[in-house]
This record gives structure tokens, sequence and C-alpha cells, in this order.
């Protein structure tokens, strides 16, 4: 199995650096003045390994093969497509602008390319390998890491520009996942090296859906000593936009502004109820005391309990005994 994974990654660390040579040869232009209109320095474009497929079927497998690299090994590490119909193979990644997406230790595990106009879809990820399992990969964590080992602090962000575009702006601390929601693994994993984490999704209606996954998630692994923030950005921004409109201080002004997970976790079961009503307040009380029933044993629970009911007027005593018996907290 090691020795697998040594020739996979072989052949990945391969194909990265003849995307990021074509990127610099003349079929490379088209994307060269794509990244240019997005603003990406050349800078960054290094630090991450961009670089690009070219518009055509079958470069990367020869340029593999030549390199003793059989078509079926390509095929299990995703770089080439194998039709049953046909029997045909072709290149995976054509005409895309090329992310690398390195684990820990920085070795290329699988690609996220990204069309240059607004063709569908806009990204294709690596399909599930022996070294790539999406859900449980973050793109931009060793990124992250070189710039900072002693890393206390990450902003977890949607996408691959986003990771990009904040480093470029000096925030080099974000980490994204891989189109999928923030899961139990990724926050696990994450927690493992720094105590802290924000959440910053998208300023729309997807993003602000993935906040509140998100919060659901992260509930049980709120052990004492760790941090979740939330920042919601405004609508129709994204963190790449937002930080090449605002700067980079601004940006890290609304980090450092981010609610904690108790603010966040409060006002969003207070949103649209009429808390001058006893009906909403009891929906409002069972929707936190739900949340708190996710937390880990601690401080913060207790906390949070003695805040809930500050803010209801009904003893903690009688959320814990409710808590006990698991009772008061359905819905
Ligand atoms: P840009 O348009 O390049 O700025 O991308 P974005 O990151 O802002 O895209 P968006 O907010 O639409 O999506 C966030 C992230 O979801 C992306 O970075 C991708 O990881 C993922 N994603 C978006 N579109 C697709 C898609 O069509 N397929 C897959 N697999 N993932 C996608
Ligand atoms: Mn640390
Ligand atoms: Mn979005
Ligand atoms: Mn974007
Ligand atoms: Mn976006």
């Amino acid at each position: 199995r090691e020795r697998k994974r040594k020739e996979g990654v072989n052949l990945l660390e391969l194909s990265a650096s003849f995307f990021r040579e074509r990127l610099k040869m003349p079929e490379g232009q088209g994307a060269r003045e794509y990244l240019e209109r997005r603003g990406l320095a050349p800078e960054v474009i290094d630090t991450f390994g961009v670089g690009y497929a070219p518009d055509t079927w079958e470069s990367l497998k020869r340029h593999l093969g030549e390199r003793g690299i059989g078509e079926a090994v390509q095929v299990e590490y995703g770089l080439l497509v194998h039709r049953e119909e046909s029997g045909r193979t072709y290149d995976r990644f054509r005409d895309r602008v090329m992310f690398p997406i390195r684990d820990i230790k920085g070795r290329t595990i699988g690609f996220g390319g990204r069309v240059l106009g607004d063709a569908k879809p806009k990204y294709l990820n690596s399909p599930e390998t022996p070294v790539f399992r999406k859900g449980r990969e973050l793109y931009g964590l060793y990124e992250a890491r070189q710039a900072d080992h002693r890393l206390e602090r990450v902003v977890i962000v949607e996408g691959y520009m986003d990771v990009v575009a904040l480093a470029q702006f000096g925030i080099r601390n974000a980490v994204a996942t891989l189109g999928t929601s923030t899961s139990e693994e990724h926050l696990g994993r994450l927690f493992r090296l720094v105590n802290e984490v924000v959440f910053c999704f998208d300023g729309d209606r997807a993003g602000r859906q993935a906040a509140t996954r998100a919060l659901e998630t992260v509930l049980p692994l709120m052990i004492d000593g760790r941090q979740a923030r939330f920042l919601f950005l405004p609508e129709g921004e994204d963190p790449d936009t937002l930080v090449r409109r605002e700067g980079s201080e601004a940006f890290q002004d609304r980090i450092t502004c981010a609610s904690p997970l108790s603010e966040f976790l409060f006002d969003q079961a207070a949103a649209g109820r009429d808390l001058a009503r006893i009906e909403d307040r009891e929906r409002y009380a069972s929707q936190v005391l739900k949340a708190i029933g996710r937390l880990p044993e601690g401080v913060l629970r207790s906390l949070m309990l003695s805040e809930l009911s500050r803010r209801t007027g009904v003893e903690a005593a009688n959320f814990s005994a409710l808590l006990a018996r698991g009772e008061g907290v359905a819905g």
C-alpha cells in the first residue's frame, strides 16, 4: 500500500509540473490572461503551484506515458478517463486552470480545475482515488502551515480562488473544502493543529445554509479551549471579491470581529421569532437547548445553559433536567 502511494504521488507530482509548465507556454496564454483578469499575482500562482491543462485529449497521457507510467495507473489516480463503451482513454482535465491539492506534507494528491469561461461544470475535481478523499482534504492547509508553522487559527472559506486571493493579500491561513460541506473529519483534523476556526462562507443563500450546517457539525467538537467563530460576508460577496474590494486590513478586521459560536447560536434561534410571545420563546429555547445538548460536557456548555436561562427567565436547573432526560429538545 505504501509503495502504491509513492507511485501515485509521483504520477501526481509529474502531472502538477506538467500543468505548471503548460501555463508558461504559448498554449497557456488564454489561461494566463484569465488569471490576470482575476487579479492573481505571479507569486501566489507560484506558491500554490497553479497550472493549466491544455485543450487537448491526450497530451498529459502521452507526457506520462513517455515517463513510463501506464494508462491503468493514470486512470486509477483520476488523470485519465476510461470510456467503457469505446475502450478509449482521454485526459480528464482539459482547458482548465489547475489547482493542485496537497496533503499536509505537501505531496500533490489531486486537482481542482476551473473552466476559463462559464461552461459547466465550473470546477472539476479529481475523483476519489487511493490517496484522495474529498470529504477529508482541505485545500490550502499545507500552504497555510508553510506560511506559519505555529498556526493558531484557520479561516474556512468555500473556494480555491478565495484561498489564493486571501493569501495574495497577506491572509495566509485560509483553507477550503473541496466543494463539499465541512465535515466532522475536516474539523477534527483542523482542531488537532489549531485552537480556533473561523467559518467564512459566501454572502449568498448557499453560504448562509452552509454556516448553519457548519454550526451543527462543530458543536460536538467544542471542548473547552477551542473556539469557533462565524463571519458573514455582505450579500453577493465572497472572500475573493471582498478582499480585492476593501483590502486586507478591512478583511482582517472582519475576521477579528467574527461572531463567536454562542452569539451565532442565539441569534440564529431568535431569527424570525417574536420573543415577547411565549410560544416563540418556547421554540427559541428548544432550539438552543437542542444545540446545547450536542455540546460536550464542559464550561462552555454550562455557560450556555445559564445564558439561556438568563434570556428566557427559566431557571437553569429546569433546562438541565430537560437536557438530562433528553426532552424539550425536539425539533
Ligand atoms: P470562482 O467563480 O472561480 O470565483 O469560484 P468560487 O470559488 O467563488 O465558486 P462558488 O462560490 O460558486 O463555489 C465554491 C466552491 O464550490 C468552489 O471553489 C468549488 O470548490 C466548488 N464548486 C463550485 N462549482 C462547482 C462545480 O461545478 N463542481 C464541483 N465539483 N465543485 C464546484
Ligand atoms: Mn498550536
Ligand atoms: Mn457561492
Ligand atoms: Mn468566487
Ligand atoms: Mn464563491
